[in-house]
């Protein structure tokens, strides 16, 4: 773990402290707002809300808001909005992929059906802007509106290219932009706003995000290969079975073998480890250094966004920041 500009880096602990008080009015918001007159809308809000989840997202709103003045009813309300724009992605996300688990619970998909939980979605997306309306402010929709269509966008695309052996490293980075940097940014935009900061301090704090959202979402697909399911509270080895060929297999691929490639292929075209485990693609990724090679490029973007963020003056809320991007780097779930 890194240090800080000034003293020692803090820990997860340490940070939750800090914004502790303020996330429990974030969860108590989404609470009042996650009522609707049909009961199936208010019993999936609730199953998300319980199945915990880190609370990055609004935590980066907070902490972002925070380098410039106290948390105020505005951040609280940007936190709630895109913790529940967060949600609202996941549900329909684990609709698309057939997801059977999240957050180590049974996906909502599973518990309530597709039709019910594709609504609900659209449900929580709309009590999202309801309350970024409130603000009265067009810059905030804007970017959420902006932000919610490049998300979709994203998913679509990546729709297209499911089950394609041949991803370059462009294309995957232009998904991982688009489904995750481009949230983590929008995060520290509203929290930069809620605190009354200037243009170029907002825009330099959504870069910083951006590049801890791809180093994020980097170390979330080395994860799918590394980590264990009970850790990490959804299936490893799940990307590939959906299809998804992501940085640690795009840079195996690279070197691989013929009979490798086939190897793969399977399981791309099959859906399922039958055939070939994930044992043995296990051993394909590592044999050419996928993992670490993955990982390195995480680092790049984790030493980018410390770069951006040491430029902010030095306070707890900054230092947090710093430690953010130790923290996503050597996460495990
Ligand atoms: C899951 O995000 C979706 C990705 C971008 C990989 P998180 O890992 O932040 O999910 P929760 O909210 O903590 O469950
Ligand atoms: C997560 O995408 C959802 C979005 C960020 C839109 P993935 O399908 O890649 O992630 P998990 O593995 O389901 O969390
Ligand atoms: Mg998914
Ligand atoms: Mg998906």
């Amino acid at each position: 773990m890194g240090l800080s500009k000034l003293g020692q880096a803090l820990t997860a602990r340490d940070i939750f402290k800090l914004v502790e008080a303020d996330l429990r009015r974030v969860e108590e918001k989404m609470g009042l707002e996650s009522i609707s007159s049909v009961d199936a809308v208010t019993a999936i809000n609730r199953h998300l809300q319980k199945s915990g989840g880190k609370r990055l997202r609004p935590t980066l709103v907070l902490l972002s808001c925070q380098l410039f003045s106290e948390a105020n009813e505005a951040s609280i309300a940007m936190a709630a909005v895109v913790e529940m724009v967060h949600a609202a992605t996941l549900v329909h996300d684990d609709v698309i992929d057939e997801a059977q688990t999240r957050r180590s619970q049974p996906s909502v998909n599973v518990l309530f059906g597709n039709q019910t939980s594709v609504l609900s979605g659209d449900w929580l997306y709309m009590q999202a802007f309801q309350i970024a309306l409130r603000s009265r402010n067009f810059r905030v929709l804007d970017l959420l509106i902006g932000l919610t269509q490049l998300m979709v966008e994203g998913e679509l695309l990546q729709l297209q290219r499911l089950g394609r052996l041949e991803v370059s490293e462009a294309d995957y980075m232009e998904l991982i932009d688009r489904k995750t940097a481009s949230l983590f940014s929008v995060c520290a935009r509203l929290g930069a706003m809620a605190g009354g900061a200037g243009e170029a301090d907002e825009a330099k704090l959504g870069e910083f995000a951006w590049n801890l959202g791809i180093a994020f979402q980097l170390v979330d697909d080395v994860l799918d290969y590394t980590s264990r399911e009970k850790v990490l509270g959804k299936p490893v080895g799940n990307d590939l079975k959906e299809g998804k060929v992501t940085l640690p297999l795009i840079y195996a691929l690279q070197d691989a073998t013929p009979a490798e490639r086939i190897q793969v292929e399977t399981v791309l075209r099959e859906r399922n480890y039958a055939k070939v485990s994930f044992a043995r693609i296990l051993e394909i990724v590592t044999r050419y250094r996928g993992v670490e090679r993955a990982m390195e490029r995480a680092a790049i973007f984790t030493e980018r966004s410390r770069t951006l963020i040491h430029q902010f003056p030095d306070s707890p809320f900054q230092r947090a920041l710093v430690s953010v991007t130790d923290l996503v780097t050597a996460r495990d779930h």
